[in-house]
Formats: structure tokens, sequence, C-alpha cells
């Protein structure tokens, strides 16, 4: 879909946030546009891009002109090979992030009471035991914090949050590998063979681990949508709850793999920072309100008219893909002072747009504000001295909607 360059549509063609600028750092950029217009089209990707925090807002608010359908659906088109994988082996549907009312309604209704703030308190110990034996394994030198503690602790508590066996983990972790170029990127057909190959023996494993607990409930998450299908199977089918299995999964993962790395860089980045937090750890809470707001692991996300809208007096057609970056808005100058400057407290962090808002405000929130918490600090009690090591390349997954280094390289001290 192309639009007519008009006063009423800007088209701005060389946003393109697969370029390599805009992977290693895509703020200044943000910057620029948002400073430019509150909303564009960009060829590059066949969207219209919105800049501005209010305008973000009151896109989430209205899921009635802008469906969530296009959620996780590939930026570009995908191969004949990819698609014959999926269509024959592949057999999820929207159930949440990417899915509309009545049936997002029904199905995150559900899903909600397991991510209460009582149900997600219950955790915390398990988060600190794995946190603590995580960090207790790290050698003095210099180590890799992603390998080392936040890819670790998010997947092991969102495998065991659902009921994921732990002996299954590795298998598991090792069909995540490219998934979010998949959806969001622009993978190499040989790529999205593999990664096609991956998703259907994901899914497979799900449709069968969620038969293993229809059969036989226990305690933990899935066992509980079970319950709820046993006693109306109206409420949640056994395919429904598959596919929340296998979207958290996913979901609860590398977000918070990605979000826990920018937010360690980013103190090690502002040793003034890092050391008031080592100092009085009541400030952990708020530091992580304000690594969402400065740096989170979703600084874009996808909507699609479904009709005719304006937004902020620019144009945007029925049916146009909508590119929503959320990392603009939390530094728009026109809601918070001072954006460009990273300060842990920072009084109004957390009105972020960070999780999103309104009906599909991230169910994981709780969760992975928690796993953030405890991870800072552990490590501000831990390892107050540690460096970033000088020098090294962050290295950032080229993609529209995910940010975080793939290794964050620390001095750990002895
Ligand atoms: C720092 C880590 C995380 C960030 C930055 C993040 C961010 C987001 C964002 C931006 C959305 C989309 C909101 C929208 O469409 O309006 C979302 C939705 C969602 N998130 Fe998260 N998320 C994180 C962690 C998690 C975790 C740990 C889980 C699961 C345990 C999770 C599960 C979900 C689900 C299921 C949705 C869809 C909710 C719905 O559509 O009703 N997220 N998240």
């Amino acid at each position: 879909m192309t639009p007519p360059e008009t006063a009423s549509c800007p088209v701005h063609q060389n946003f393109d946030p697969l370029g390599d600028s805009y992977v290693a750092d895509p703020y200044p950029i943000h910057s620029a546009v948002r400073d430019e217009t509150p909303a564009f089209y960009a060829p590059s990707i066949d969207m219209w891009v919105v800049t501005r925090y209010d305008d973000i807002q009151k896109i989430l608010m209205n899921p009635g002109a802008f469906s969530a359908q296009v959620g996780q659906r590939p930026v570009f088109p995908l191969s004949g090979d990819a698609q014959a994988i999926i269509k024959d082996g592949f057999r999820a549907y929207p159930v949440m992030s990417d899915c509309d009312p009545p049936r997002h309604t029904r199905i995150r209704r559900h899903n909600q009471k397991g991510f209460s703030a009582r149900r997600i308190s219950v955790l915390e110990p398990k988060v600190w035991a794995k946190a603590t034996e995580l960090v207790d394994a790290i050698e003095p030198g210099e180590v890799d914090l992603v390998s080392a503690l936040t890819y670790p602790l998010p997947a092991y508590m969102i495998f065991t949050f659902i009921g994921f066996p732990d002996e299954d983990m590795d298998m598991l972790k090792s069909w995540c590998g490219n998934r979010i170029a998949f959806s969001w990127g622009r993978p190499s057909p040989d790529e999205q063979r593999d990664i096609a190959n991956n998703m259907v023996n994901y899914w497979a494993y799900c449709e069968e681990f969620v038969a293993k607990r229809a059969a036989n409930p226990v305690d933990d998450f899935t066992s509980d949508l079970i319950r709820i299908h046993q006693q109306d199977p109206d409420a949640l089918s056994i395919a429904d709850i598959t596919n929340v299995a296998y979207g958290l999964s996913f979901a609860g993962h590398e977000t918070t793999t990605s979000f826990t790395g920018n937010a360690i860089r980013q103190l090690l980045a502002n040793p003034e920072q890092w050391k008031a937090l080592c100092a009085d750890r009541s400030l952990v809470p708020q530091a992580v309100e304000e690594m969402l707001r400065f740096d989170s692991s979703i600084p874009a996300w996808r909507r699609i008219t479904t009709q005719a809208v304006n937004v902020d007096g620019v144009d945007i057609p029925a049916e146009a893909k909508v590119l929503l970056l959320l990392g603009a808005a939390n530094r728009d100058p026109g809601h918070f002072a001072e954006p460009e400057t990273f300060d842990i407290q920072r009084e109004d962090a957390r009105a972020h747009l960070a999780f999103g808002k309104g009906i599909h405000y991230c169910i994981g929130a709780p969760l992975a504000r928690m796993e953030a918490r405890i991870a800072l600090d552990l490590l501000a009690q831990r390892a107050p001295h540690m460096k970033l090591i000088d020098g090294q390349d962050f290295d950032f997954p080229a993609n529209i909607s995910f940010r975080g280094p793939r290794s964050l390289r620390v001095r750990w001290p002895n």
C-alpha cells in the first residue's frame, strides 16, 4: 500500500528500522522523526509510523479503530518453503497480543487470574533462589551477563510457571533461536526454513504438553487453565490453552532477557547512577521504571487500522499497518522533562508506555518487573564494583520491535 505524498501524509524515505544505524541506536532517529511530524509513511516497511506519546496512548486505547491482529505477522513475505512448513505443522491462532475482542476478552480474563500481583508474589522466593544460584556460579574476571544471568533467569521462570519440565529446557531454548527475526525481521530463506521447523517442533511440544496436563493436572499455570476448561469447555478450549502456552513461553522470555540486559548496560554506562543504586537498594523499583522508560526491550509495536483515521492531522487509510514508536513516546519532551537524561530517581518514570496501555497492557508486567528488580538488587549487593568491559561492540538483532544486546561483557570483581 503506497500513499500519495500530500501535506496530510508525509513520507519518510530514509526511515528504516532494519538499517544499521537504527539497529545500533534508534533513539536519535526517534527524536528526529518525533520532532518533525507526529506520523508519517515509511516505504521501507510499508507502514505508517506514529511518534508522539499522546497519539500513541490514544491509539492503544482505541482497539476498535486500531486492531492488534497484525502484531505477530511477518513484516516481509515468507519464502514458499517456510510457508509450506508452517501450513503443515503450525496450528497456532491469535489468542492475546495479536487478537481482538471478543476472543481476546474471553481468553485474557482467564489468564489474568494467573498473573495477579498475589500469584506473582508467590514466585518471588523462586526468582531469588534461581538468580542467586546463577550469580553464585559466576567466577571473577570477564563474564557475559546475558549467558550467565539475564537469559537463563527469565527462561527458567516462565518455563517453570507454565509447567514445562526442567529436563526439557535446553531443547526448548534451542528451538527459540532466531524466532524474533521470523515475524519482526528480514531473515534469509534458509533462516526462515530453520525457524519455521523450530516453530513446528515447539508447537508440537506444546500440544503434547497440554494434552498431558489435561489428562493429569498438577500445580502449575497450565493446569489452572485446564481446570477452567474442565468446568466450562466454552470458557477455554484445549486449543486455546495450547496457544496460550506457546505464546507465553515466547512473550515471557526474551522480552525480559533483553530488558535486563539494556538496564544493566545503562546503569554501568552511568557509573554515578549505579553507585547511587548500590548505596541505596531501596531505589531499585523506581530505577526499574526509569530503565523501562529509557531503554525498554520493545521500543515499537504494531497495529492495523480497521477504518480511515486521522492521527494528529495525518490521514491514515483503512487497513494500514501502523508502527507505534513506544521508545519515542517514552522520551517525548511533551510528556517527560529532560527526556534524554537517564535518572533512576525520576518521579514520573512509571508513566512510560513500555508495557503498552489499555486492553493489551502487558499481562506479564508484574513478573518482568519482579525479575528485573531481583536481578539488579542481587548484582548491586554482590558486585557493586563490576564494570563494563571497555570498547566492546554491542550487537543487537535487526528487527522492528525487540531490542536487547546479544551479549554484555563485564569485569566481575574478586
Ligand atoms: C520487560 C519485559 C517486557 C516488556 C517490555 C513487555 C512489553 C509488552 C508490550 C509492549 C506489549 C503489547 C501491548 C499492546 O499491544 O498494547 C505486551 C503484551 C504482552 N506481554 Fe509483555 N512485555 C514484557 C514481559 C512479558 C512477560 C514476562 C510476559 C509473560 C510472562 C509477557 C506477556 C505478554 C502478553 C501475553 C501480552 C499480550 C497481552 C494482551 O494482548 O492482552 N510480557 N508486552
